[in-house]
């Protein structure tokens, strides 16, 4: 463990994670942590104000997960900045960082993967094979090293937080078993575009195109709130907005139920998750919106 200039203290391994978790459980304090892939912003940070509110110890991860990605994916130009990082942590309220090694991640000759059925079979799931095994057998490792009382996630990553709850739930591994997961809002730029570590790969043009995602979500919210009852309706009014936009590709725009992320009739559910992703030049983007129906 090493303090750095920032004050936040690091903690490359898991026995020496497990060491201050130990000894602050032993002062009577209980462990917050937030697991993040780094290049962080104010996305991240809102999780880790939240966290120091609610924890004495607050531990973020930043580890960029080979096994989330897939092979044509941007594993290897996924943005790094760790001191920036650091100075963002800090000033958020955490007290420790996990920053471990792949090798510490993923030691050879542990291969065991976590495959969560159901809710990761479509949307990301359908477009990104594999993605939510990497994804739940992170952070079940992440877990194990940082033995949390809370854990924070984004609703900008919805079915993610879906997998984790669903991964908590099915876990026989107390760490990961007594792990409370908290969900907090999508903080945004002044111009709606959900705030990404990828929105940094936007060229300037595509940058301002971006925002469309938010927009074809409020004009969807705006629908329902006025009683539009049908799902396809509402569907083609995101397609339409988003098919404004020239270099855009759409994977999916869809209104779907918020906890199963599947509709299978016309009928809009109670609380509806609308969810959409595209891709602008070499740019895949996410966003969703959750509306209860006024009915
Ligand atoms: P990453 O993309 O770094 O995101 C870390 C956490 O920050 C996730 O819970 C994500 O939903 C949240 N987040 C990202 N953008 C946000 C925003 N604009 N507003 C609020 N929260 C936001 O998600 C991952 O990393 C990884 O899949 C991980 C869970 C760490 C496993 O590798």
């Amino acid at each position: 463990m090493s303090p750095t200039p920032t004050s936040v203290v690091i903690c490359r391994t898991v026995a020496e994670m497990h060491q201050a978790v130990f000894q602050a459980r032993s002062n009577g304090h209980t462990i917050g942590c937030i697991p993040t892939m780094g290049s962080l912003h104010q996305g991240h940070a809102s999780l880790v104000r939240v966290a120091a509110e609610r924890h004495n110890f607050v531990v973020a991860s930043i580890f960029v997960n080979p096994t989330q990605f897939g092979p044509s994916e941007d594993f290897e130009r996924y943005p790094r900045n760790v001191k920036s990082d650091l100075v963002i942590l800090q000033q958020a309220g955490a007290t420790h960082v996990f920053l471990p090694s792949i090798q510490e991640m993923y030691p050879v000759g542990v291969a065991s993967t976590i495959h969560i059925t159901g809710v990761t079979e479509v949307l990301e799931g359908a477009s990104r094979p594999n993605h939510f095994e990497g994804v739940a057998t992170v952070v079940a490792r992440l877990f194990q090293a940082m033995l949390p009382d809370e854990a924070f996630f984004g609703q900008k990553d919805l079915q993610q937080t879906l997998v984790i709850k669903a991964l908590v739930a099915a876990s026989s591994d107390n760490a990961v078993a007594r792990t409370k997961i908290t969900v907090l809002p999508t903080v945004r730029e002044h111009d709606g575009l959900a705030m990404s570590s990828r929105n940094v790969y936007l060229s300037a043009e595509h940058r301002q195109q971006a925002t469309v995602l938010y927009r074809a979500l409020v004009s969807a919210r705006n629908m329902i709130s006025a009683g539009e009852t049908s799902r396809i309706a509402v569907e083609q009014e995101m397609l339409g907005t988003l098919s404004k936009v020239g270099d855009l590709t759409i994977d999916y725009a869809v209104a779907v139920d918020a906890d199963t992320l599947r509709c299978p009739t016309d009928d809009l559910p109670h609380t509806i998750a609308l969810c959409v992703a595209v891709r602008l030049g070499n740019t895949r983007l996410i966003d969703n919106m959750l509306v209860e129906h006024p009915r």
